[in-house]
């Protein structure tokens, strides 16, 4: 076996309207070395990364061991170094990004030549929901759905000029808390009023126009209302951020990070001038990742 390494970006998910189905990949890493070795070894290399006590306990480990079951392959034994950016917990995809890492490694150990849709698949699966994974597989803003009889498509949107800012609490808050206060069904107008909302954000990115979709991605009807209690400074954030020339500010993902769509080459000025305002905050200009998963050979 060839030494090589994976190395997959952060995401954040919803972008307001999109509930479950749009994710935006963002320039923070999480990185695996891969080589061979007589037993199995995982390696943390970033006080981001949760503990462990025996590999086998290992997320990463168990979804690809789950992965080459499934084609009736072992996993040859390795030693993985990890590292991150990427915060727990915090609504910026660490989980998906975990979780296809865990797909490839199983992918590249056991050589299955799996198709994007394939990983797509068995991200979505394991996620619950394709947003994030699609984001973390194929780099930039990608919308993607699984439909009722279980066909997975998606379409990745051209290269947008624009740049994010993140306002990352201290605090954690788990997918599964922050789900538990959605509601279980919506009425029809409320439904059709929502996803009108959401065809106005991604027609209005794809044409460029931003002011558009800034405004609209802030009218989210599927999930904000409910978790904005959540989040403290939600509105803060939302009013300040504006003020300061974002095109509009959602929560990233379920939470408790929000982040802005800000006009190209602006994300340090508007990041500079929040931070005034949350001094407890990381607040971070980020960028958008275009390549998605990235796997390298080692050099012979
Ligand atoms: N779409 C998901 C949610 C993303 O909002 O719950 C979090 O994993």
């Amino acid at each position: 076996m060839k030494a090589f390494s994976l190395s997959l970006p952060a995401s954040s998910a919803n972008i307001g309207p999109g509930f479950d189905s749009v994710g935006i990949a963002l320039n923070r890493y999480l990185t695996l070395e891969v080589t061979k070795n007589n037993k199995w070894e995982f390696e943390h290399h970033s006080y981001l990364l949760p503990s462990f006590s025996d590999f086998k306990d290992h997320f990463i480990y168990q979804i690809a061991r789950r992965v080459a079951k499934k084609h009736n392959k072992s996993l040859p034994t390795c030693k993985v170094k990890i590292d991150s950016e990427i915060p727990l917990a915090r609504g910026l995809g660490s989980s998906a990004s975990a979780v296809m890492a865990g797909i490839e490694l199983a992918n590249q150990l056991c050589n299955l030549s799996l198709s994007p849709e394939e990983k797509l698949n068995y991200g979505t699966d394991i996620e619950g929901h394709p947003d994030n994974v699609a984001a973390v597989l194929f780099g930039g803003f990608v919308i993607t759905v699984k439909t009722l009889d279980e066909d997975i498509d998606y379409f990745r949107l051209p290269a947008l000029n624009l740049d994010v800012v993140v306002y990352i609490p201290t605090f954690e808050l788990k997918t599964e808390d922050a789900r538990k206060v959605l509601p279980k069904s919506f009425p029809r107008k409320d439904a059709a009023t929502a996803s009108g909302i959401s065809n106005l954000v991604m027609a209005s990115l794809i044409s460029g126009d931003f002011d558009l979709a800034g405004k609209m991605m802030e009218r989210d009807l599927f999930h904000e209302p409910y978790r904005a209690e959540l989040i403290p400074n939600y509105h803060l954030i939302k009013q300040t951020a504006k003020k300061s020339g974002a095109y509009g500010t959602v929560i990233s993902g379920a939470g408790p990070t929000m982040i802005s769509f800000v006009p190209k080459g602006d994300g340090e000025n508007i990041a500079n001038q929040m931070k005034t305002l949350l001094p407890a905050y990381q607040v971070e200009a980020l960028l958008i990742d275009f390549k998605g998963i990235q796997v390298k050979l080692a050099a012979e």
